[in-house]
C-alpha cells in the first residue's frame, strides 16, 4: 500500500518500495514524479515519450525550450543513446554516479524525445549518484528527463517541500527524501564533450581542476568567460566563484545550432505549391505538397511534443522552397513555441 501522504502537501510520497511502484506507474503513463537527486531535487518524465516531456514545460512554466539533462541507472543505458567518446568514457568512469552531466552526439537510433535535446543534435546525460534516483531509474526501466524542480526563474529545491510549494499539483508525486537528499546542493557541472576541445558549459559541485586531472585542459563555456571578463577582480576568479544558479543560458548554443536550411514564414494565412506547410488545428492551410500537422485538436501540449521532429522531417524534404507556419496561439506552451519558430526564422 502506498503509504500516507503529508497532511498538508497530499502529493509528497515516502520513498519506500510502495511509494516507488507509484512513482513508477505514474512515469509508466506519461506523468510527472518529483525525485531526489544529490544535487536538486528533479521533475522527471519518460525521456523516450515527447508528450510527457513537453509536459515538463508546461508545468515549470518555462517560456522557451532549453534543452533537459536525461537521467540513466548507469553508463551502458547511457551509451544506448548518446556516442562516448574517450575523454567522456574516462569522465564518467572518474565522476558517475555523481554531479557530472556529459553533452554527447545522440546516437542515430536514440530514442530520446527530440524535444529533449530542443533541435540540437546532442543530448545531455548523467547518472545520478542518490540511492532513490537510482531505484526509481532502476526500477522504472525509463530513462527520465528532468530539469530542476522548480517553476521557471525560482530558486532550485533540495528539500520535497519546495517542490509542493513550487509546482503544487502540477506533479503527480514527489518522492521525499528527507534530510539525506541534495548534499550538493547545486545543479551538475555541464561539459560538452561534442567538439576538439570539452567546453565547461555549467560550473558545478566538481570543478574544473578535478576534470582536467582526468582529461587534460578544457574551455569555459562563452557566457562562462564573459563574466570572467567582467568579473571586477580580474585575476583569480575562477568558475566556481561564479554562480551556479545564474541563469546560464547553455551558451548561445541554442541560437547557432540549431535552425531549419529552409526559411520559415510565420503566421502563414495561406501556402504556395512550393513550400512545406507546419499545420496547427484542424483547419490545415491547402495547397502544399507537403504538410505536417502539430496538432490536429489545437492542442498545445501535443504540438510541442511533436515541434523538433516536424521541423527535422519538414527540412529535409526535396524541391521545397520554404515552411510555412501557421498562427500558434501565444499562451501556456505556445509562448515557447512560438520562441523557438521565432529563432528559428531569424535572418542568419
Ligand atoms: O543537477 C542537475 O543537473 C539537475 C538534476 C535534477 O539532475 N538538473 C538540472 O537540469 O539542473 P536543468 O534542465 O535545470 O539544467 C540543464 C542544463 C541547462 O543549462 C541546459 O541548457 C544544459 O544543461 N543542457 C542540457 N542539454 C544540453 C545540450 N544538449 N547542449 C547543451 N547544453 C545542454
Ligand atoms: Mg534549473
Amino acid at each position: 500500500m502506498v503509504s500516507a501522504p503529508k497532511n498538508r502537501y497530499p502529493n509528497i510520497f515516502d520513498a519506500n518500495q510502495a511509494g516507488l511502484e507509484h512513482a513508477c506507474n505514474l512515469l509508466r503513463s506519461g506523468k510527472l514524479v518529483a525525485f531526489p537527486t544529490e544535487t536538486v531535487y528533479g521533475l522527471g518524465a519518460n525521456a523516450t515519450n515527447a508528450k510527457a516531456c513537453a509536459s515538463i514545460y508546461e508545468a515549470k512554466g518555462r517560456p522557451s525550450f532549453n534543452p533537459l539533462i536525461v537521467h540513466f541507472p548507469d553508463i551502458t543505458e547511457a551509451e544506448k543513446r548518446v556516442s562516448f567518446n574517450a575523454k567522456a568514457q574516462k569522465l564518467a568512469h572518474a565522476f558517475w554516479p555523481g554531479p557530472l552531466t556529459l553533452v554527447l552526439p545522440r546516437t542515430e537510433n536514440c530514442d530520446i524525445a527530440e524535444l529533449c535535446s530542443a533541435g540540437l543534435p546532442s543530448l545531455a546525460v548523467r547518472v545520478p549518484g542518490h540511492p532513490i534516483a537510482h531505484a526509481l531509474l532502476q526500477q522504472s526501466g525509463l530513462p527520465l528527463a528532468a530539469p530542476s524542480a522548480n517553476a521557471s526563474g525560482k530558486i532550485s529545491p533540495t528539500k520535497s517541500e519546495h517542490v509542493a510549494y513550487s509546482l503544487g499539483g502540477k506533479v503527480s508525486c514527489i518522492l521525499d527524501g528527507k534530510d539525506k537528499a541534495c548534499t550538493v546542493g547545486l545543479e551538475s557541472t555541464v561539459i560538452d564533450l561534442t567538439g576538439e576541445v570539452p567546453v565547461l558549459l555549467r560550473p558545478g559541485n566538481i570543478t574544473r581542476e578535478e576534470i582536467e586531472d582526468v582529461i587534460g585542459s578544457i574551455q569555459l563555456g562563452k557566457s562562462l568567460m564573459e563574466r570572467k571578463a567582467e568579473s571586477s577582480s580580474g585575476d583569480e576568479t575562477t568558475e566556481d566563484t561564479l554562480q551556479p544558479s545564474d541563469p546560464l543560458k547553455s551558451p548561445g548554443l541554442l541560437k547557432s545550432h540549431y535552425a531549419p536550411t529552409l526559411p520559415l514564414r510565420l503566421n502563414a494565412v495561406d501556402v504556395a505549391a512550393d513550400e512545406a506547410l507546419l499545420a496547427f488545428g484542424n483547419k490545415p492551410l491547402t495547397g502544399s505538397g507537403y504538410y505536417l500537422n502539430l496538432s490536429e485538436k489545437g492542442d498545445l501540449l501535443e504540438a510541442a511534443a511533436n515541434l523538433f521532429a516536424a521541423l527535422h522531417a519538414l527540412d529535409q524534404k526535396p524541391n521545397v522552397r520554404g515552411i510555412a507556419v501557421m498562427p500558434i496561439p501565444d499562451t501556456g506552451l505556445g509562448l515557447a513555441i512560438n520562441d523557438r519558430l521565432k529563432r528559428a526564422a531569424a535572418p542568419r
